[in-house]
């Protein structure tokens, strides 16, 4: 009964929305168990670029049918378009081939005053919000005061649920002195999106138990990533759910026992964006090289903000971190034709603090502050690896760069990608 999933082991941004694509051409079921709209997972197929927030990565594939779980918020405006969007594209969307859990919770135009009322309020403290929603709509759901999906599909109930809700959460926007919104014409909205909507709505547990029970391959497609989980991550700059391999069993509503590969995916190097400690963050023109400047599609600026990534070293007690707490079985490394002529190149492959070795942070992320990278310098390359097709077209340099990552995490690198293209990959079995 094989469930694999995909996560996020850094910050986000990581590439699983490529790493995915190249997984679901095997895949029956293609699954978003955490987060909502806030994540921008980007497919480029030749000339093509799909940049996809709420629906999985994998429903370019015509073979999949894609799912998005309980454990994820879902905002029905944007959802509507990115289904809009992709029939534009030629993909076909219909509710034979998307399905939405009647457990997942909605997120409100309210929602997103508050998040934008909130991140204003913390001033210097700001998180860094993708301003989406997200903490807000799941607030609403841990405080039992969410709407579901199943919600929509009574429209008596729908139209009281989200009047109710409007008015509670203008209480907030008031107490931030924010302006406040109109129930009966967010009401008149949502019921719009209902008609919509309603027949992708069902049980997809159920869905899935029986997928499972007879053999069809189920892929889970993590959003944000390891360091940005609700509890494992950088607290408090994390997002508000978990993106970590758990979270795809409580997300989708399967058992322990269906799960066969855990991949982590990982940059060559780290990012993040928003607020909050990176140890091996780097400025200067090394970090403009990582970064690149905006002009290619693949430069470290947000798929949902457009912000510019923050960049630095690969951190290996990160790394390991992210091994430990999602019980990773491999990793995919992501964007190695970035590093090609940065020589030398580094890697963090322990931290210091009072003198002391750690090769993970002790306490889990809750204080980074105070722990001094180590660095170990290993050879760059000059070679383009673009064109690598096999372990044997990547540079000595490189391939030694990988098997130090490998030594290092204590689990294999099974997909080397090379650029953001579907075949400018190296798999290795
Ligand atoms: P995700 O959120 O984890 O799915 O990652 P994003 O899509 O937000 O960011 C990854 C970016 O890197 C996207 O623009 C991808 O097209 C691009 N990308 C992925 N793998 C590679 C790679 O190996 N090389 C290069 N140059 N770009 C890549
Ligand atoms: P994908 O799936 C990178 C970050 C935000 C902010 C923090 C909280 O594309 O990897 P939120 O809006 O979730 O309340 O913001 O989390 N963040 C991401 N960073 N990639 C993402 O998604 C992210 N989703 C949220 O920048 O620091
Ligand atoms: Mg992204």
């Amino acid at each position: 009964m094989p469930l694999d999933i995909v996560v996020g082991a850094q910050w986000g941004d990581e590439g699983k929305g490529r790493v995915v694509d190249l997984l679901a051409s095997h895949a029956d079921f293609v699954c978003r168990y955490n987060g909502g709209d806030n994540a921008g997972h980007t497919v480029t197929v030749e000339d093509r670029t799909f940049k996809l927030h709420l629906i999985p990565s994998g429903i370019i594939h015509p073979n999949t049918v894609g799912v998005i779980g309980n454990g994820v918020v879902v905002n029905p405006t944007v959802l509507l378009e990115e289904i809009e969007n992709l029939r534009s594209s030629g993909i076909e969307v219909n509710p034979e081939r998307l399905r939405l859990s009647h457990a997942a919770h909605l997120i409100t135009p309210a929602h997103l005053a508050l998040d934008k009322a909130q991140e204003s309020a913390r001033g210097q403290d700001k998180i860094g919000t993708t301003l989406r929603g997200i903490g807000p709509a799941y607030t609403s759901k841990v405080a039992r005061q969410g709407i579901r999906l199943t919600t929509l599909l009574d429209s008596q109930a729908i139209s009281e649920a989200i009047q109710n809700h409007v008015r509670f959460v203008n209480q907030q926007l008031k107490a931030y002195a924010a302006e406040q919104l109109d129930p009966k014409i967010v009401a008149r909205e949502f019921g719009e999106y209902a008609q919509k909507l309603a027949p992708y709505i069902g049980d997809i547990s159920i869905l899935l138990a029986e997928a499972l029970s007879r053999g069809r391959k189920v892929l889970a497609e993590g959003a944000q990533g390891t360091l940005l989980d609700l509890d494992h991550g950088t607290y408090p700059y994390v997002t508000s759910s978990y993106p970590t391999a758990a979270g795809a069993l409580i997300g989708l509503g399967v058992g322990v026992g269906c799960v066969e590969r855990v991949i982590g995916v990982t940059k060559a190097f780290q990012t993040r964006v928003g607020s909050g400690p990176f140890p091996t963050e780097l400025q200067g023109e090394i970090a403009t090289r990582l970064r690149g400047t905006g002009e290619n599609p693949w430069d470290e600026f947000g798929t949902t903000t457009g912000r510019p990534r923050r960049v630095g070293w690969l951190d290996l007690p990160l790394l390991r971190y992210a091994v430990r707490i999602n019980g990773l079985t491999e990793l995919a490394l992501t964007k190695l034709d970035i590093l090609t002529s940065i020589d030398p190149l580094r890697i963090c492959s322990s931290y210091q603090r009072d003198a002391k070795t750690y090769l993970e942070p002790p306490y889990g992320l809750g204080d980074l502050s105070g722990f001094e990278p180590v660095y170990e310098e290993l050879p760059g390359w000059q070679a383009d690896v673009r064109n690598a097709q096999t372990w044997e077209d990547l540079p000595s340099e490189a391939r030694a760069y990988i098997l130090h990552i490998e030594e290092l995490s204590g689990i294999p690198v099974r997909l080397i990608s090379v650029g953001p293209e579907r075949n400018q990959v190296v798999e290795i079995s």
